[in-house]
């Protein structure tokens, strides 16, 4: 019999059950800090305001249009960080405050640091820079010349893994990659609100990619990087970092443990430097989804986690809408499956209708899912109950591995991160609400889905009308 792929290893292996749910409690004084601290020598450059954000809507965004050509200066970097996971609301508690972001986070972990490289940008220096989410400022970590050619604007995404594994342990390793992606639909979205292209390579190699950034590899590691103007190589000869121990900025914690399942997914990226389709943009422009006609920018600023689900229909039009919205990006390649749990509640029975990603319909159901059996399935979260849609990403990760490689988990789980966000914008667009639900015991989850014995449930996200005002 063949061997089981490395991804469905890591998937089973991370997989709750209701037994090794049980105990798990948190090490408080271990919680990791939100925001990397750098040595004083890191000067701060502040960003400054965007100069009137960019008005194209969130279809013509999703369908792959873009914003004409543009050489970007700081004031388009400032929206392009803030766009892709900066600060969008500050809650208030008795002691402290907590800043919430762009991008949906499990846990509200942020894992996720943006890097970028400019070069030739009007109002920056040259250099490689960390974005400072809590000052929207950047850090300059190297000053000079980072790429062979100018003008250039280059982005890495990293993840400090303990963030999440801190409250997840081994299963942050999904949520790794999935906030990745939410961060990175973001990105790809402001880059062409903002007339620049977004091309994606999946498969940084971590010793080198940790070397240019000035992290520890063992505490953070690049998952992504993005060429969004120029495509020049790194100059032969990079500027020195500013400061020897950059890379203790990397701990975020007193006390950190290493999770070995996530160092092995991490591990198993295949090094070189082949441009990944699948987490990259579409080539062809398609129709617009009907109804999203929301400035993009908006729909990022305002987008929110909503739980208070209404039983109810949603207006006319929202789900094809969504349908469309989720059918555009390149990527169908890489073996996501989609499907629709609609219905399910007292007043309908409910369906799974997969959904058709090159023509954007949903199929008849393929499996009457029992609403509130699934709900027990993600641990009891009882809000789901109510909600319109729950849309499911899902795959068979031995297909996915023979067909993809050794990066398959991660192409599969970064790609439903980038839907997952899609929804969160596409429910911002059309006064709804939507929210991700990462948590769910697998097997109870795939059975009442009908999912095959091969196949397992990635990602779920929640869409419908909600109680309260969506602004
Ligand atoms: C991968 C992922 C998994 C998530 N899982 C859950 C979940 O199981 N239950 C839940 O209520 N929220 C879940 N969320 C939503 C987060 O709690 C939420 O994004 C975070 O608290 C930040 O709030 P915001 O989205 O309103 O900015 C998830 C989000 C992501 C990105």
């Amino acid at each position: 019999m063949a061997a089981n792929s490395k991804a469905l290893e890591l998937l089973d292996a991370t997989a709750h059950t209701w037994q090794n749910l049980r105990g798990q409690g948190l090490d408080w004084p271990a919680m990791p800090a939100p925001f990397k601290a750098y040595p004083r020598d890191v000067r701060m450059v502040p960003l400054p305001r965007p100069e009137g954000w960019p008005a194209i809507s969130c279809a013509e965004v999703f369908a792959g249009s873009a914003a004409p050509a543009n050489v970007p200066n700081a004031a388009a970097v400032s929206a392009l960080a803030q766009l892709a996971c900066g600060v969008t609301a500050v809650v208030r508690r008795t002691v402290d405050e907590f800043h919430l972001r762009a991008n949906a986070s499990a846990g509200a972990l942020y894992p996720c640091e943006l890097y970028l490289a400019a070069q030739g940008v009007e109002g920056l220096p040259d250099g490689l820079f960390h974005f400072a989410v809590q000052r929207h400022a950047l850090g300059l970590l190297r000053r000079g010349q980072i790429l062979a050619d100018g003008p250039g604007l280059r982005a890495w995404l990293t993840v400090i893994p303990f963030r999440s594994a801190w409250k997840y342990r081994d299963r942050a390793v999904r949520y790794l990659f999935l906030d990745a992606g939410h961060v990175l639909e973001n990105l790809d979205g402001a880059a062409r609100a903002l007339g620049l292209s977004c091309r994606v390579d999946i498969s940084a190699n971590a010793r080198e990619t940790a070397g240019l950034l000035g992290i520890a590899p063992e505490r953070e590691r690049c998952l992504v990087e993005i060429e969004l103007l120029g495509n020049a190589d790194l100059a032969s000869e990079l500027p020195p970092p500013v400061h020897a121990g950059l890379a203790r900025a990397s701990t975020v914690s007193p006390r950190e443990v290493e999770y070995p399942l996530i160092t092995q997914a991490l591990d198993l990226s295949s090094p070189g430097k082949s441009r990944d389709a699948a987490a990259s943009l579409p080539d062809k422009r398609t129709a617009p989804a009907p109804l999203l006609e929301r400035p993009f920018v908006q729909a990022v600023l305002h987008r929110r986690s909503r739980r208070s689900y209404m039983a109810g229909p949603l207006p006319s039009g929202a789900l094809d809408a969504l349908a469309v919205a989720l059918s555009n990006p390149a990527g169908a390649s890489c073996g996501l499956g989609v499907g629709f749990v609609v219905g399910g509640d007292e007043s309908a029975p409910g369906g799974f209708h997969l959904l058709d990603r090159e023509s954007g319909t949903l199929g008849a159901s393929v499996f009457a899912v029992d609403r509130k059996k699934f709900t027990e399935a993600c641990l009891d979260q009882a809000w789901m109950t109510k909600a319109a849609v729950l849309v499911c990403f899902f795959a068979a990760p031995d297909e996915a591995e023979a067909a993809h490689g050794p990066n398959a988990l991660k192409r599969l789980l970064i790609q439903a991160g980038r839907l997952g966000q899609r929804i969160y914008l596409c429910a911002a667009a059309l006064g709804l609400g939507a929210c991700g639900v990462g948590a769910f015991i697998d097997e109870d989850a795939r059975r009442t889905l009908g999912l095959a014995a091969s196949e397992r449930l990635l990602y779920v996200v929640a869409f419908g009308p909600v109680r309260g005002v969506v602004d």
